[in-house]
């Protein structure tokens, strides 16, 4: 019985090929394995972490608004209240737009726009408008690095054309520095009101069409959409929008973006409004059914 010893002889020969190919095999498969049971724990520890939050926050993350708007009133009275100068108003209210930012981009919210001066507060006394101005211009130049490090896009719109040529370097300074960054948005509406960005949007579309650029029948939601001063982000129309210090109106801020916007009012004066209060805007958000003017 040659063939049975024959085979027999291969299986003995077998047994130290296994042998040796488990031992160069061993680092590889522990290191695999190791790595598998790391991937799953961290896997188990992100979910962890993301359900305690949810436990923590009552939000949903799939539930989240991808464009928050804030309309920062109370500065004034804030500091009124507190018996300090307006300007320490403004400038806690900027300290409070940067947490409450950094808040929402923690949250999975890709934009955040702030009304942060509008067309009509011009009309206030030019020192305080000073004020405002030199305050934005050193928030916009110190946070650079901060910008830079946590990856937040700034744009800067309204109607530039009353700013000083520095306060304007500075901004375009900015915008280029950080346009490269695709997941947080941080929209400055300074002297920007929303008559004005739509009258621009009707010039800026009559001037392409005496151009032979476009025809009538180009003229769509989608076209004027793009004419908008917020075609910069890649949601244009806020989700929700929060207004502080008890004031229940739109003020010229965003007109043809707000068409769907679910609005939440609060008294809560600017500078006071924190985490508790930004996360109960979302939940009140979150419990809304969005219809986006359909009838169900
Ligand atoms: C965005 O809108 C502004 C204002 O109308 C316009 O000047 C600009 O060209 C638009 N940008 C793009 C990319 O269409």
């Amino acid at each position: 019985m040659p063939s049975l010893i024959r085979s027999l002889l291969f299986r003995l020969f077998l047994i130290p090929c296994l042998f040796i190919a488990n031992l160069i095999c061993f680092p590889f498969s522990l290191t695999k394995l190791l790595r598998f049971i790391r991937i799953t724990a961290s896997h188990d520890d992100a979910d962890n972490e993301k359900r305690e939050e949810e436990l923590q926050t009552g939000l949903q993350r799939e539930l989240m608004p991808r464009h928050v708007a804030v309309i920062m009133d109370g500065n004034r009275r804030w500091a009124e209240r507190a018996g300090m100068m307006t300007s320490q108003g403004h400038k806690a209210g900027a300290k409070r737009l940067k947490e409450i930012a950094e808040l929402c981009f923690g949250l999975g919210i890709h934009t955040v726009s702030a009304f942060a001066f509008s067309t009509e507060n011009w009309g206030r006394n030019k020192i305080e408008v000073k004020c405002i101005m030199s305050l934005i211009q050193y928030q916009l130049k110190s946070k650079i690095n901060y910008l830079h490090r946590e990856e937040i896009r700034v744009s800067v719109i309204g109607d530039l054309t009353k700013f000083s040529e520095s306060l304007l370097r500075t901004i375009h300074e900015l915008e280029e520095a950080t346009k490269i960054y695709k997941n947080k948005h941080l929209i400055l509406a300074i002297d920007y009101s929303g008559r004005f960005d739509m009258l621009r949007a009707c010039k800026s579309i009559v001037k392409k069409t005496e151009n032979g650029l476009i025809r009538e029948k180009d003229v769509d939601e989608a076209l004027i959409e793009r004419e908008l001063l917020t075609n910069c982000t890649d949601f244009p129309n806020p989700d929700l929008l929060i207004r502080t210090s008890g004031e229940e109106r739109i003020s010229n801020f965003f007109l043809w973006q707000l068409a769907y916007t679910e609005l939440f009012f609060t008294p809560v004066l600017w500078p006071d409004f924190d985490k508790d209060n930004l996360l109960e805007a979302l939940v009140s958000y979150q419990r809304r059914e969005r219809r986006f003017g359909c009838r169900v």
